[in-house]
């Protein structure tokens, strides 16, 4: 059986995030980073998360992952309530997050030493993993010796590595140049294309979310709720060239439209109608001259 077929349970992996609302802080200090939010990932499903800086994205894929509670309302995976992180959920975030003193291989192999997996098997595992990902002839690299893409792949596999149901991804190329980006959004969707698990993924790139996704929400600013949910009809496994189609170009359309609202939203006050045309200064032959 391949290490992709182990994780092929079907069946599970479904998380359902109910009325749930979540506020830091109390008395004057309080913030309402969501208001009452209700989504759902269903078993095997790729689901993303776009809205403005601060409507409280992070928020919700930590509730998912254990790290945070919710003030109100609950979050579930697979009928049970989540309270604590747990193995059964793989989390990949925006910093690369792997252990500089260990090899590759070696932090592929963490999460299955703490769950007590013996040595031969671990080593089986992060050996097949760094295959797929392209990755094994730098088993034995340190992470300090790869580029960004690669310590990437490398947080992507190594969340894959304890057979989780779920895939958590907060914003996992945003620190990656554009063309390597590109390159990652499409190892992704093979990847995930194979291991069939759910994934929740955040990100602020419209493109991103139509290519991997198979529903996208579309949160308001703070504090965040839903304001609109985006099916993504186009056929799997996508390709580069999908993104020159009229579908792709319509729905990157639509989310503009709707990100636009809120991004500006999210600015006020400080952003009025004359802010939108520029500072309002001429530029004169002298330079900057008069306001208005
Ligand atoms: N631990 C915390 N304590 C207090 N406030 C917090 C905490 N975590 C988040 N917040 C606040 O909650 C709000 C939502 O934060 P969150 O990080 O979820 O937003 P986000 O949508 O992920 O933003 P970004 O796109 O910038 O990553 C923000 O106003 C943030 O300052
Ligand atoms: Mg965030």
């Amino acid at each position: 059986m391949s290490v992709a077929e182990a994780h092929a349970d079907t069946s599970k992996g479904c998380i359902d995030i109910r009325n749930t609302g979540v506020t830091f802080g109390s008395d004057e200090s309080e913030i309402v980073a969501v208001k009452e939010v209700s989504i759902n990932v269903q078993p095997g499903e790729f689901v993303s998360l776009i809205g403005p800086s601060g409507c409280g994205k992070s928020t919700l894929l930590s509730i998912v992952a254990g790290f945070v509670k919710p003030t109100r309302g609950e979050a579930l995976l697979d009928g049970k309530k989540i309270t604590k992180p747990g193995s059964d959920r793989g989390v990949v975030f925006q910093q690369y997050s792997l252990f500089p003193w260990l090899s590759v291989r070696k932090n592929v192999e963490f999460g299955l030493k703490m769950a007590g997996v013996d040595q031969n098997r671990r080593n089986a595992t992060a050996r097949s993993l760094l295959d797929l990902a392209g990755l094994l002839s730098f088993e034995n690299h340190y992470p300090d010796q790869l580029s960004g893409g690669m310590k990437q792949r490398i947080g992507i596999v190594r969340a894959l590595a304890t057979s989780p149901q779920v895939l958590l991804m907060d914003e996992p190329f945003g620190a990656l140049d554009t063309q390597t980006r590109v390159v990652m959004q499409e190892i992704l969707t093979n990847i995930w294309q194979q291991f069939r698990i759910s994934v929740l993924f955040i990100t602020h790139d419209i493109e991103e979310s139509i290519f991997l996704s198979d529903r996208i929400y579309v949160m308001t600013a703070r504090p965040g709720r839903i304001k609109a949910e985006i099916k993504v009809p186009l056929p799997r496994p996508r390709t580069p060239e999908m993104t020159d189609t009229p579908e792709f170009m319509n729905l990157v359309q639509e989310l503009k439209g709707l990100i636009r609202e809120e991004s500006l939203a999210a600015m006020a006050p400080e952003i009025k109608d004359r802010g939108l045309s520029g500072f309002g200064m001429k530029v004169g032959p002298k330079g900057v001259g008069e306001l208005y």
